[in-house]
């Protein structure tokens, strides 16, 4: 056995971090134990020792300057929600939407797991800070970890190294993210470019507040701070203290007037959170400006205004990149220009990326994202919808001032939306802040490549259905509970970009034409629009929205509007079944919101 490090080179005095750490590494005996200090010196390091065994490949210098491609393994390609579980003490904790195993039956499982597990590789210690350092929303965690690919996403998608540690301080508390790609190797044996294994555990323990994950390299499995920190433990954390941890992208809109409206927007994964956040306004909008706040996660306190107030907890976006192009989203086309790591796209033959939707032709030659020669013949897509770019916020062209603000920016309005290509309207505004949580618990949405799940539509509840730590029925109670005690509570909204018409094409052109959904939002926010009473919620006529520098008449936007009094009674009876899965732990409240939309379109 190697003496594995000397507290002396340690930049912790943290006793409980120390000991932690020194368990750990008992338990999984790696060969060597690194301390990450989050330095541009070592994420170099870092890159040069995964282009040397293969994990990483340097693209050309002169077309992506500092980017990399890394190739996973075709089985470990995004989140496993059936391998994802909450381990409360009780069961009925976890409730009914997530994976529950009796905590001390699943302690035992990880730790047969975990044993050896990191033999023959090094153990990097990567702490880390959800949220700007030392704001008083931000919360630390630390990750142990045998991938340096995760190391080194760690950097770009938090404030990782030693400033974290400096935060934490002597006896500050952290999450600890216990995690390995589950792949020991053998003296001598040769290790792949994508080490993994065929099981896998992503498991959060929410009373202790710690993460375990094992056997899966990839995004939400693997980078803890995300999904597992950010929202589930989080989550569980907000609801313990007060506040919100979101599935939510967070930006600003400023009017040629100068009025500043910051929105919070839930989606399931890939719904179109990173369009949205990066939005260019369209023709006909010149004076107005877009900016970014965050992508994913918003982490939303009260502040002392009776507003609420969010931060992105992130510090890096880990977005799909399949589908962007200078249309679609021309701030991501110049963020991923450089210093970005891409995964699981197609390499060219002059060393630059391609994905399906870039601009441009299709090149005649390339390598596919399993690593295989591919051209336009062959039937197999060149890159994986879940492909994903890896880069820092501050690479993004549309970044708000106040992105890394440690107080956060004020939210005015939610905005809730699926993935339905029927039936569901472009948008609709709640009637009050009960109203709109229950529209939002209630939101369906379309399968996407993000997880492997198989469902064609699902409820989505807030976006959350994937990231909830604690049972969806009491998260729902704290969301009124909350609201309810607001002054100055956001409006809430829903929306939907999908909607098809018979021959399967979007009606809405989307993308950077969502400004005028937008607008609208903000109008209504400040008390400047009109809308209709309608038995679901306010409505804009066409005349409410602005339609300078678009063609798309008044039919085309009834028929994305309207919807049938019969349909919406059957989706009304529909959220029944999701009710009465949580029993007695439902809110009343929703079920009478529930009732009142049922007389109303009677
Ligand atoms: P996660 O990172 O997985 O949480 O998801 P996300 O919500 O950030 O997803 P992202 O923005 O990457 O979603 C991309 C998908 O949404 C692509 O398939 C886009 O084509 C689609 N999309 C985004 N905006 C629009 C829109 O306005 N209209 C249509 N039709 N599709 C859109
Ligand atoms: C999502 O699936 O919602 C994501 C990507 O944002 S991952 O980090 O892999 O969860
Ligand atoms: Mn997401």
């Amino acid at each position: 056995m190697v003496d594995f490090f000397e507290p002396s080179n340690v930049g912790t005095d943290n006793p409980r971090l120390i000991d932690w750490v020194e368990e750990m590494v008992k338990l999984a005996k790696p060969d060597s134990v690194y301390w990450c200090d989050g330095s541009k010196e070592e994420y170099n390091e870092l890159s040069s020792l995964m282009v040397k065994n293969g994990t990483l490949m340097p693209l050309n210098p002169e077309k992506r300057p500092g980017c990399f491609l890394a190739r996973s393994d075709p089985n470990d390609v995004a989140r496993v929600e059936n391998r994802t579980f909450i381990c409360s003490r009780n069961e009925i904790d976890a409730g009914p939407t997530n994976n529950w195993v009796e905590p001390n039956q699943m302690l035992t499982t990880l730790r047969e797991l975990f044993d050896g597990a990191m033999s023959g590789r090094r153990m990097y210690v990567v702490p880390f800070s959800m949220g700007p350092l030392g704001s008083h929303i931000s919360h630390i965690g630390v990750q142990l970890t045998d991938s340096p690919y995760v190391a080194m996403s760690m950097r770009v998608m938090t404030r990782m190294g030693q400033s974290a540690l400096n935060v934490l301080g002597k006896n500050g508390t952290f999450v600890p993210c216990m995690h390995s790609v589950g792949a020991p190797l053998q003296p001598g044996e040769k290790d792949k470019p994508w080490p993994c294994n065929d099981t896998k555990y992503i498991v959060h323990f929410p009373e202790e507040r710690s993460i375990w994950s094992f056997g899966s390299g990839y995004g939400g499995n693997a980078l803890l701070g995300k999904k597992c920190f950010s929202l589930r433990i989080a989550s569980v954390m907000a609801r313990d203290e007060g506040w919100l941890a979101e599935h939510m992208l967070i930006l600003g809109l400023e009017s040629p007037q100068g009025e500043k409206t910051y929105v919070a927007a839930a989606f399931p994964s890939a719904c179109g959170k990173t369009n949205l956040a990066m939005l260019i306004p369209p023709e006909g909008y010149e004076g107005w400006k877009v900016s970014t706040v965050g992508d994913d996660i918003a982490w939303i306190k009260p502040g002392d205004d009776g507003r609420l107030y969010a931060i992105n907890p992130e510090a890096g976006y880990f977005g799909v990149v399949p589908g962007t192009s200078m249309k679609t989203n021309p701030n991501a086309m110049k963020m991923l220009e450089q210093d970005t790591i891409f995964t699981n796209v197609a390499l060219t033959d002059d060393g630059d990326v391609w994905w399906e939707g870039k601009d441009g032709e299709v090149p005649s030659h390339l390598i596919d994202w399993k690593g295989n020669d591919w051209t336009p013949e062959v039937n197999v897509l060149a890159s994986h919808p879940n492909a994903r770019f890896t880069c820092a916020t501050s690479q993004c062209p549309s970044a708000d001032p106040a992105w890394d603000d440690p107080n956060g920016v004020p939210i005015s309005a939610f905005i809730f939306g699926g993935r339905l290509s029927n039936t569901f309207p472009l948008v609709y505004e709640a009637r009050d802040w009960s109203h709109g949580v229950y529209m939002a618990s209630t939101m369906g949405s379309e399968a996407t490549a993000a997880a492997d799940n198989q469902a064609a539509i699902r409820r989505d509840p807030m976006a959350m259905l994937p990231f909830c730590g604690y049972n969806m029925a009491d998260y729902w109670t704290h969301w009124l509970n909350l609201g309810n005690k607001l002054e100055n509570a956001p409006k809430i909204f829903r929306v939907n970009w999908f909607r098809k018409d018979s021959e399967g094409n979007f009606i809405w052109p989307g993308f950077g034409e969502n400004m005028r959904v937008l607008e609208w939002i903000v109008e209504r926010v400040n008390g400047h629009n009109d809308a209709n009473d309608t038995p679901i919620g306010w409505m804009p006529n066409y005349e409410d929205l602005n339609w300078n520098g678009l063609d798309f008449s008044p039919e085309l936007f009834s028929k994305i509007m309207t919807i049938d009094a019969a349909d919406a009674m059957l989706e009304a009876e529909a959220q029944k079944d999701l009710f009465d899965e949580f029993g007695d732990r439902l809110p009343q409240e929703l079920e009478q919101q529930r009732q009142h939309l049922k007389e109303r379109l009677s």
